[in-house]
């Protein structure tokens, strides 16, 4: 063909990437890899091996060890063997080596860009220019942090040694998210990688002894799902970092509740892509090629629904096929290739299957005519409109190139469809109007909104979930603090295990020579006080065993009340700070002024010395958090795009609280005041031990312009309580503070809709130090950061 009938059709020829060095490196290794365990290559103790194989032709590229529980159980223990010294570098010796390590990512990009290329079937084009390049810049971004590490985050320590899974989607970057943060804030790691996607950890394995980074302090340990199980069980490890499928995170989150592993969830989504009226519709069709075909859609944060305001829907879909027969799809060494294999057969069979029954449910399927390679594993472009709200296509997650369209006509309708999934990892949202995006943005249940764009990474930014989608966020300040701990509370000691409770029911109420009935709480729900739906109480007696009154015996139908009040006290999430701060500090007003007579009903449960310490504390407490709601702010980051990210703290939502029993009145305000300070709503279940602290705390909140519904308590059994607070889907969190069986069942009751669950893990907290009973640290965990995403520029 002559240069001027090229330029008329402008038909691409081949133009494939050399992967002589890549196979150079698999055939130094006789195309055979074991296990990096201690700083050594060791094979595996069963001796078995897995192949890896190359998804867009199908060969085998090499074969992998199958590590088992005694290769997990080595690798934990080169790890906890090299962690006093890791962590005792000094923080700018710890740097040089991720420092290091970001230098030689950089040096050997062109092999590990192939390596991950011809491992996971993605395009060259987007390993070499995306995926890489943000390795390096984790790497670097985390140098940094390592180096002010003392100046940040004085009085933390490191989790110790940490356990991380990944999956095959992203397989060096996801091990750059996961390492660079562990290693920077001084932890050592044993990681497995995902079994379809070994070859670029193994590679990094080399890089780290390039670095000079000491044996131990990385491990990697490849094998497959049972590999993962055993690393998640191994008893020594002190946290688990988890990317995948929502289902392991589940089965991560069930296995892991009895123990104390700390552990961070990034799991699934079905991340919407709204497009207004008022959008550059060419910009947003761009954007969803970014969004959903870039990497076949095989990304946890892919626009994969399309929501488009209804008179442009026509438009827009037909500009989208315009452009998905532009797409090109092949083998992912050409560089000129937009769309590359799919992973594995089995993600392939997956993705057809979905798409079958979406179609059987009534979508309609669109796919450009294209011939793809006849051999390897490719799925074409795919559109599927006519999509109910609540077909499988839209519900759950494809991980392939399928884009499921649906329209709404206003933005609330928007964001009502938006928000419609268990699922809130990321969102998109398209119009030239800043204010509609941005206030759109702000009701977006989800950890990640990219305003006029989409699928935009920076080691700066936090990445996570809202839901389902996991908790806890990878990169910027706030991922670092997934893997260290304030000092105190890593040694605090374990609580003495509660009694089992014995106050009976007023029905089998004991003989008549008990003193009088002091008094009777009620509940408190939506702002009113409400007796139980049980009809029965709580006796309430002093340690020498007086009776001191009667609280009632909450049950399920109360706390299902409590949830519906908290729901609707949106007021409350949506009240400025300034408001927020004004009502805190009334209530600490008007506590200072029913001090003494509090004071002495309180005496009665915890004597006289710790209630007059819980007034005086409490107020303080108060006026602490008072302070924080209007200074907790969030940050502006700026990657390196021609874009700002806003990190805004938000509320969790709506949070169930089990209250400490030890000091009724002050672990009451030090966990429900932060929650409430931060915009959260409330479900409180008072201390056991002295419930009856409940009719103080609803005069005081009732005289206190604190609106109904924002705080409601519910006395009772905390174990009964927290149950139907862990099981219910409109409770966003729970914050358990007990004893180790309290706080293993709070984990493990929650596990069906993977809430997030903050505890103070059976240890003492001392509730009368500051230090350990106020700040940050509460409310870090009473809020989670959103990034929103707004380019600038023309
Ligand atoms: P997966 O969740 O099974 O695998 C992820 C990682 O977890 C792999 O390293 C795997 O070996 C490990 N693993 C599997 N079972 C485990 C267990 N019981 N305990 C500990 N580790 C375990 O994901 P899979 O099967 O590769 O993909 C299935 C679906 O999951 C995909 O179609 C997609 O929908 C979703 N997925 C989501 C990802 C995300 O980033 N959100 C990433 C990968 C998959």
């Amino acid at each position: 063909m002559s240069i001027a009938e090229k330029f008329a059709t402008m038909e691409y020829g081949p133009a494939p990437e050399d992967p002589k060095e890549a196979e150079a490196w698999l055939e130094r290794h006789g195309r055979r890899f074991g296990l990096f365990i201690g700083g050594a290559w060791q094979p595996p103790v069963t001796g078995d091996y897995f192949d890896t194989i190359d998804p867009s032709n199908g060969e085998k590229l090499a074969a992998v060890a199958q590590g088992g529980v005694a290769d997990i159980d080595a690798a934990v223990r080169a790890a906890r063997i090299a962690s006093p010294k890791w962590r005792a570098l000094t923080p700018h010796a710890r740097a040089r080596y991720l420092y290091a390590l970001a230098r030689l990512v950089q040096k050997h990009s062109r092999l590990l860009a192939v390596l991950e290329t011809i491992d996971n079937g993605k395009p060259i084009r987007e390993s070499r220019d995306i995926d890489i390049p943000l390795v390096a810049r984790h790497f670097y971004y985390h140098a940094g942090w390592a180096q002010l590490m003392e100046q940040e985050f004085p009085g933390y320590e490191p989790c110790g040694v940490v356990g991380q899974i990944i999956p095959w989607n992203f397989p060096l970057l996801m091990l750059a998210w996961k390492i660079a943060p562990a290693l920077a804030t001084g932890n050592t790691v044993v990681l497995k990688p995902a079994e379809f996607t070994p070859l670029t950890a193994l590679a990094f394995a080399e890089l780290c002894q390039e670095a000079g980074l000491p044996a131990g302090v990385v491990n990697i340990v490849t094998g497959d799902g049972s590999t993962g199980e055993a690393l998640v069980k191994q008893p020594d490890v002190d946290k688990i970092a988890f990317t995948g499928s929502t289902e392991v995170g589940r089965a991560i989150r069930s296995a892991t509740a009895a123990s104390h592993k700390r552990l961070s969830l990034e799991l699934g989504g079905k991340s919407p892509f709204i497009v207004f009226e008022d959008a550059d519709l060419d910009s947003a069709v761009e954007g969803l090629v970014d969004g959903i075909w870039f990497n076949q859609g095989q990304v946890c944060c892919a626009g994969s629904r399309l929501l488009m305001q209804e008179s442009i829907a026509e438009t827009l879909m037909s500009k989208t096929r315009d452009r998905m027969s532009s797409l090109r799809i092949g083998p992912p060494l050409d560089k000129a290739i937009d769309i590359g294999a799919i992973v594995a057969r089995v993600q392939l069979d997956r993705i057809q299957r979905m798409v079958a029954q979406g179609v059987a449910e009534g979508a309609i399927c669109w796919q450009p005519q294209v011939v793809l390679p006849s051999r390897g594993f490719y799925y074409p472009p795919t559109l599927l409109s006519n999509v109910h709200p609540t077909s499988i296509v839209a519900q759950q997650e494809i991980f392939g190139p399928v884009l499921a369209a649906m329209t709404f006509r206003t933005p609330k309708e928007a964001v009502e469809l938006a928000n419609n999934t268990v699922y809130g990892l990321a969102s998109c949202v398209w119009s030239e109007n800043l204010n509609v995006a941005l206030h759109v943005a702000a009701q977006l249940k989800a950890g990640v909104v990219w305003v006029n764009c989409t699928n935009l990474f920076d080691a700066a930014c936090g990445f996570g979930g809202y839901r389902e989608s996991g908790y806890g966020r990878e990169g910027g300040r706030e991922g670092l603090l997934e893997y260290m701990e304030p000092a105190w509370f890593k040694h605090a000691a374990t609580l003495p295990a509660a009694n089992a409770p014995v106050a009976a029911q007023v029905e089998e109420r004991p003989d008549a020579s008990t003193p009088a009935i002091d008094r009777t709480v009620k509940l408190y729900i939506g702002g009113k006080q409400a007796r139980p739906d049980s009809g029965y109480s709580m006796e309430v007696r002093s340690p020498d065993g007086r009776l001191l009154g009667e609280a009632p015996l909450g049950n399920r139908k109360d706390i299902r009340n409590a949830v519906e009040a908290a729901r609707k006290a949106e007021a409350w999430a949506k009240a400025t700070a300034h408001n927020r701060a004004q009502v805190l500090y009334y209530c600490a007003e008007n506590l200072a002024q029913r001090r003494s007579e509090i004071a002495q009903r309180l005496a009665a449960a915890v004597g006289e010395k710790q209630a007059g310490a819980e007034l005086e504390f409490g107020i303080e407490r108060i006026f602490s958090c008072a302070a924080w709601a209007d200074k907790f702010d969030g940050a502006v980051h700026n990657p390196p795009f021609r874009n700002i990210a806003i990190a805004m703290n938000e509320a969790i939502g709506t949070v169930g609280v089990i209250c400490p029993t030890e000091a009724p009145l002050l672990g009451f305000l030090s966990l429900v005041m932060p929650l409430l300070a931060s915009g959260n709503t409330v479900i409180a279940v008072p201390s056991e031990k002295y419930p009856l602290i409940t009719g103080d705390l609803y005069q005081l909140f009732d005289t206190s312009d604190l609106p109904g519904g924002a705080l409601n308590i519910v006395t009772g059994y905390a174990s009964q309580l927290l149950k139907t607070l862990a099981e219910h889907d409109d409770v966003d969190g729970i914050w358990c503070y007990g004893d180790e069986t309290a706080v293993a069942a709070a984990k493990a009751m929650s596990t069906g809709n993977l809430k997030q669950v903050w505890t103070n893990e059976g240890r003492v907290i001392d509730w009368f130090n500051p230090k350990q009973a106020e700040g940050r640290w509460f409310l870090e965990h009473a809020t989670q950061v959103k990034n929103i995403w707004v380019p600038y520029g023309e």
